[in-house]
């Protein structure tokens, strides 16, 4: 102990930060390990020189000279491009069945919107068994082992406020019908949080404040959590990633992983028809040159708003946030001495912290400055990268806030509105209400059916009746 305290007692007095250690001396043994172990996660190389490029000071936001439309897929393949994409279902579904494929979750977040207690894969959401988000993920892989012959491995980032409790909740659960083995769960780096005038802050006189460096950081964390070793042992390639958030999300999409692979990309995105000018989700950009994604927060209004002489939006296409990475994409971008950084955002956020005699203080504004990295700065950095559109109906719904937009209601409204549809398309008669919505509740678990072709093959010409006011489960 003795040690560990000097080691960091000389490097903070060398940065000014010692006031990290100033309760010290009132603290019993239990917390001065726990301090310990927070500072051992404090990594002074990499956070100093953002105190006086990011924290001290605000830096006015540096846009691109030229910001312009990317090109993005269609969703549906026209005539010229239909045999384009029969084929990349074919590569992607070769590539999923010889194990090259893996999933890859990001369930670090803190969820501080939704307001739940707990890791969000744990919220539960589905229509009539109401089913957590992992479950729907894991039934989803093996609804995948059922198509393809291959259950695809599954890599969880997680951070280290929740890891524990998502461990647990999968072994509490029998890993929904997986295997442990199955699943590598790792944890992200963590950032400390920054009071105004740069110095460190501290959550409690023996806790530093700190948070999940940014859905960014798990690039890193797959390399420091020992995955991208673990995929290249298994002959895993490409790495498709989605967020805990959206149950509609496909993990695993023969056409998405086809194109990807057929075009050399390094990195692929998947992208929606915006709902409105402003959605607050990123907007695809090509950005003097370069494809990126260019957040609600950071595009100018004039070109949220801007249309095109036909009257279409111009910035259309939102980013649900989902993609594949080539394993050797991310190994470049990790390895050490690589020179690659992505560059931080800065957020003013409001968060418990100590006052000068120890006392917590839960402020009623933004205090502290947090910084994180996001993963979509990846793509200018990767190799023909691609965007994909898909349909918002059929992948995007996600569960952010406890009520109104991105709410459990409207995920779950969109999960049943799915179910309908689905069925329909295989003939099934669905009641609806005046409004045109389906009178029932109708889930159907991804292990079930993948897609409305699944599910043709499932039912099998079986008759499938449905009443209103019915719960219908096809599990
Ligand atoms: C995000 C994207 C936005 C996209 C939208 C789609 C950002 C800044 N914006 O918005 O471009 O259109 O999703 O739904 O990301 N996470 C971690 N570790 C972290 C931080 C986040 O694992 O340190 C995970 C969360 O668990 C979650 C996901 O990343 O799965 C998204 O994080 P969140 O902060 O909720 O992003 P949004 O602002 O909703």
């Amino acid at each position: 102990m003795t040690d560990r305290l000097e080691h960091h007692r000389r490097r903070l007095a060398a940065c000014g930060q010692d006031h990290l250690l100033r309760f010290w001396s009132r603290l019993d043994q239990r917390q001065q390990a726990a301090l310990l172990d927070d500072l051992d996660q404090v990594d002074l190389d990499r956070c100093l020189p953002l105190i006086d490029t990011l924290v001290r000071v605000r830096p006015a936001p540096v846009l691109p000279r030229h910001i312009e439309p990317a090109e993005i897929l269609p969703a549906e393949a026209d005539a010229a491009r239909a045999p384009v994409y029969a084929r990349a279902r074919e590569v992607g579904a070769r590539a999923v069945a010889e194990g090259r494929v893996a999933a890859f979750t990001v369930a670090g977040g803190q969820g501080t919107r939704l307001g739940f207690d707990g890791p969000k894969g744990a919220f539960p959401i589905s229509v009539v068994r109401d089913a957590p988000l992992f479950q729907l993920f894991a039934e989803f892989l093996l609804g995948v082992e059922r198509r393809y012959g291959r259950r695809p491995r599954w890599y969880i980032m997680t951070s280290p406020s929740n890891h524990a409790e998502t461990l647990a909740f999968f072994e509490r659960h029998g890993y929904f019908g997986l295997a442990a083995e199955d699943v590598m769960m790792f944890s992200q780096a963590q950032m400390p949080a920054f009071l105004p005038d740069g110095r460190i802050a501290l959550a409690e006189p023996h806790r530093v404040a700190l948070s999940p460096d940014g859905h960014g950081g798990s690039l890193w964390a797959l390399a420091a959590g020992g995955a991208l070793r673990d995929m290249r042992e298994r002959g895993i390639e490409q790495i498709s990633y989605f967020q805990v958030d959206n149950p509609l999300v496909r993990p695993i999409d023969p056409l998405f992983i086809g194109l990807h692979i057929g075009t050399g990309s390094e990195m692929s995105s998947k992208a929606v028809v915006k709902a409105d000018d402003t959605e607050r989700v990123g907007n695809f950009a090509v950005a003097d040159g370069r494809l990126c994604v260019i957040e609600y927060s950071d595009l100018p209004d004039e070109l949220a708003r801007a249309r095109t002489p036909a009257g279409q939006r111009l910035f259309d296409a939102g980013s649900i946030a989902v993609h594949l990475l080539s394993r050797a994409f991310v190994e470049r971008l990790t390895q050490p001495g690589s020179g690659v950084a992505l560059p931080w955002h800065r957020a003013d956020k409001k968060t418990q912290v100590v006052d000068e005699d120890g006392r917590i203080v839960t402020p009623a504004t933004p205090n502290v400055v947090k910084l994180e990295m996001f993963v979509f700065d990846a793509i200018p950095l990767a190799h023909n990268p691609l965007v994909l559109y898909t349909r918002r109906d059929e992948e995007f719904s996600p569960v952010k806030n406890a009520d109104g937009v991105d709410s459990p209601a409207t995920t779950r409204r969109d999960l049943n509105r799915r179910a309908a549809r689905w069925l329909e398309q295989c003939n099934v008669c669905v009641p609806r209400d005046p409004a045109g919505e389906p009178a029932a509740r109708i889930e159907i678990s991804p292990r079930f059916a993948l897609d409305p072709d699944d599910l043709r093959t499932r039912l099998s010409g079986e008759p499938l009746t449905i009443r209103p006011g019915d719960s219908l489960l096809l599990a």
